[in-house]
């Protein structure tokens, strides 16, 4: 309230002054034009009266003079007219006595600098202008002549212009006042209370509260500071909760502090560098925005939480079409954006380069050799000359991030760079080097078909410790490399022996980032029914899949076993409905854009063929999802279906059972998926059986809740048990532990 009044007495005040200076000059200068045309009026007057100059060779007296002043009276309107004559005696028409004693100083005046003098005098309250015309004329007794003017209307207008004015100000300041009352109200009472709120909300943590969208643009970045704050906050309470529970129940679960801990612990401040092909963070244009994405890779959902406890390098490709513009000098940026915490480096390839290595040796290659999806590998000259040189190429980029540092830790992700380990050992054999495989390996006659196998083993081999998801894509490498080259494997501790480097070979189950707080944390569920009809869907039950358009994923045999569910059990068409979301991956290459067009014919044909309004066997979601908009359809649904042909480990399958907190829903899952060997609690199926995956359908939707609940339990135990940070802890203390 009082800052309304200041401010509103400072406005008043501040128009106040500036209408009043403008006033001020304006009733100045409008006195100066008024009096200046009355004084050009009174000479052209006597201009004109003295053309005829028979009066004044005439006798003075009263009776003449009223006679004259009468003939002009009518024309000129005048106040008064005096004539002074023979140098001692004065005459008015008016008679008036004390106008004409007011005048006789000025009339001597005039006749001594023989000039006309026009003054204003106040006779009696009244403004009066006289115009004195000294007559110097032989024979004529007249020396001065007198006219008269009113000068009240002056006044009357300058009056007027005054009041004018003073209204003017008065509205202005009236009106100024009232909007500013608005503005203080809407634009800042408003959004100070709306902050309050939110500080508020920050401080007692609720988040919920704080998903209303600014109320203003403005407000925005303020906005998404507090809920920023109010996340970090909110995080290190469940941290100290977590860490007191811990304490209490002896458990022994990883945290991002308890890694950051023992990362500190265990490398004992050398460089932690993480190589992979794909970036955790991708930077594309979007109309004239620039965007910052997470792309779709379990290899990125894995690794992204250790490095953002644990800060360190992550050095990968830059591919998206505005990454170089937000890179600095060194190309390097500071990840994640909104909460920096390491940082990214960016290596360039050129088209080429990004045909042969990724598309090329990488993806039609290495991938559908260690996949055993029935999708033929395809080897070329040309792409295994680029993969070596882009190999080559990161080497190099690694080299140079540790040129200062003796011992670095290098973790090397995936498929894309086997020859890394033995480059990097060649230059810094003190560096500590792990590649972790995330995908299958297959067998030792099928990886044979691979003309460059044995200069893939041993560039894996440069590496003091290789990882895989699973013993068993541990024991077919040891095959592999026993059959294809001359070297001492031991099946005691899984080891290899090779020109004197021992290179061990374990499993490390990868995970999510799942922890107790997380495990406790009661998610909001989204009703179903308001997710699905925003789809335009009407439906009891939902399933959801999410899976990169991949032909290794097995969602033409999901979508076949959801269709023989329907065709075995009518009473759930028009009631279940399956939610596939698909991003879209590698697209240029034929195998990819064959998978993405059967996956969309097959929705497209089992919908066609138990179409029903307001209703889809199968809604595809073909576009690429972040995180957030993922979340609501798996804490929603009902089962969650992974029926991958072959795969590593699957994050899905644990991000699923992660988002559970209910304890309730049912997984389906492929024996073929690393992760199977883990989450027992699941309904495990072959996807290529499409009768019994349509059977384990009916089955996850009939399940008891006391079922569910069990065997939801059991899986998250097991991820919260192995969480990233496990994995992560685990991985990082055999290396160390290797003595080379
Ligand atoms: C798999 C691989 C990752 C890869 C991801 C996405 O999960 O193990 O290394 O990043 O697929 O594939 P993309 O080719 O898009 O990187």
């Amino acid at each position: 309230m009082r800052l309304n009044l200041a401010l509103i007495l400072s406005i008043i005040l501040a128009v106040g002054l500036v209408a009043f200076s403008f006033t001020f000059y304006q009733i100045s200068s409008e006195r100066t034009k008024l009096n200046s045309e009355l004084e050009i009026r009174s000479a052209r007057i006597a201009e004109e009266l003295f053309q005829d100059t028979t009066f004044f060779y005439g006798q003075i007296n009263q009776k003449n003079i009223e006679h004259f002043a009468r003939s002009i009276n009518n024309k000129y309107n005048l106040l008064d007219i005096a004539i002074y004559y023979n140098n001692d005696s004065i005459i008015s028409y008016n008679s008036s006595q004390n106008l004409i004693d007011h005048s006789l100083d000025y009339i001597s005046q005039s006749i001594a600098a023989d000039t006309t003098l026009g003054t204003f005098i106040t006779v009696e309250g009244k403004n009066i202008y006289q115009y004195i015309k000294p007559i110097n004329k032989e024979n004529v007794s007249t020396t001065a002549i007198v006219f008269y003017s009113d000068a009240k209307y002056i006044d009357n207008i300058i009056s007027s212009i005054w009041f004018r004015n003073f209204m003017r100000w008065f509205l202005q300041a009236l009106l100024v006042s009232f909007i500013t009352v608005l503005v203080i109200r809407w634009g800042i009472f408003n959004p100070i209370n709306k902050i309050v709120e939110w500080v508020k909300a920050a401080r007692i943590g609720n988040i919920e509260k704080l998903k209303e969208p600014s109320p203003a643009k403005f407000l925005a970045p303020l906005y998404k500071e507090i809920v920023h704050i109010a996340k970090e906050m909110n995080e290190a309470k469940a941290t100290a909760e977590e860490e007191a529970l811990l304490r209490t129940s002896g458990e022994a679960i990883w945290t991002p502090e308890r890694l950051k801990a023992e990362i500190k612990n265990l490398l004992q401040n050398k460089k932690m560098i993480v190589v992979s092909n794909r970036e955790p963070y991708m930077h594309i244009h979007e109309g004239k925005e620039i965007k910052c994405i997470v792309p779709a890779s379990g290899m990125i959902t894995a690794m992204e939480p250790i490095l953002k406890a644990c800060g360190g390098i992550w050095i990968a490709s830059g591919t998206g079409d505005a990454d170089k513009e937000t890179v600095d000098k060194d190309d390097k940026i500071q990840v994640p954006p909104h909460d920096p915490k390491y940082v990214l480096k960016r290596l360039w390839q050129t088209k080429e380069e990004e045909n042969h290595f990724y598309y090329g040796f990488s993806n039609e290659g290495l991938w559908p050799l260690c996949h055993i999806a029935h999708t033929r590998p395809t080897f070329r000259k040309e792409d295994w000359l680029f993969y070596k040189k882009v190999n080559d190429d990161f080497a190099k980029a690694v080299l140079e991030e540790t040129a200062d540092e003796e011992q670095p830790f290098i973790l090397i992700q995936d498929y894309h760079f086997a020859l890394l380990p033995e480059l990097i050992k060649k230059e810094k054999p003190n560096a500590k080097v792990a590649i972790f495989w995330h995908i299958p390996w297959p067998n030792p006659e099928s990886f044979g078909i691979c003309p460059w196998q044995r200069e893939i083993l041993r560039g894996m081999l440069g590496a003091d410790l290789i990882g895989f998801h699973t013993q068993y894509h541990c024991n077919h490498f040891l095959e592999t490399v026993n059959n294809a080259l001359e070297s001492q494997v031991s099946w005691e501790d899984f080891s290899v022996r090779i020109g004197g480097q021992t290179t061990y070979v374990k499993p490390f189950p990868i995970s999510i980032a799942f922890t107790l707080k997380d495990y406790k944390y009661n998610l909001p569920k989204i009703k179903l029914s308001k997710l699905l009809n925003e789809q335009g869907i009407t439906a009891q039950y939902m399933g959801i899949g999410v899976d990169r358009i991949d032909y290794t994923k097995g969602i033409v045999e999901k979508f076949l076993a959801i269709e023989r569910f329907l065709e075995k059990n009518p009473s759930y068409i028009g009631k279940f409905t399956f939610v596939q979301i698909g991003a879209p991956s590698r697209t240029l290459l034929k195998s990819y854009s064959d998978t993405e067009n059967a996956v969309e014919k097959e929705a497209e044909r089992i919908n066609l063929r138990f179409k029903s309004k307001n209703w889809k066997a199968i809604l595809l979601l073909k576009r690429h999802h972040s995180q957030s908009e993922i979340t609501p359809y798996y804490s929603s649904a009902d089962l969650c279906m992974v029926t991958s042909l072959h795969d590593g480990m699957n994050l899905v399958a644990k991000e699923f059972v992660a988002s559970r907190n209910q304890n309730d829903g049912a997984l389906i899952l492929s024996r073929f998926a690393g992760a199977s060997q883990e989450l027992h609690g699941a309904i495990i199926v072959n996807p290529y059986d499409i009768e019994k995956t349509a059977d384990a359908i009916k089955l996850a939707l009939e399940m008891t809740t006391e079922e569910q609940e069990q065997r939801m339990k059991l899986m998250r135990q097991v991820i919260v048990r192995n969480n990233i940070y496990s994995w992560a802890a685990t991985l990082l203390k055999a290396m160390t532990t290797i003595q080379n």
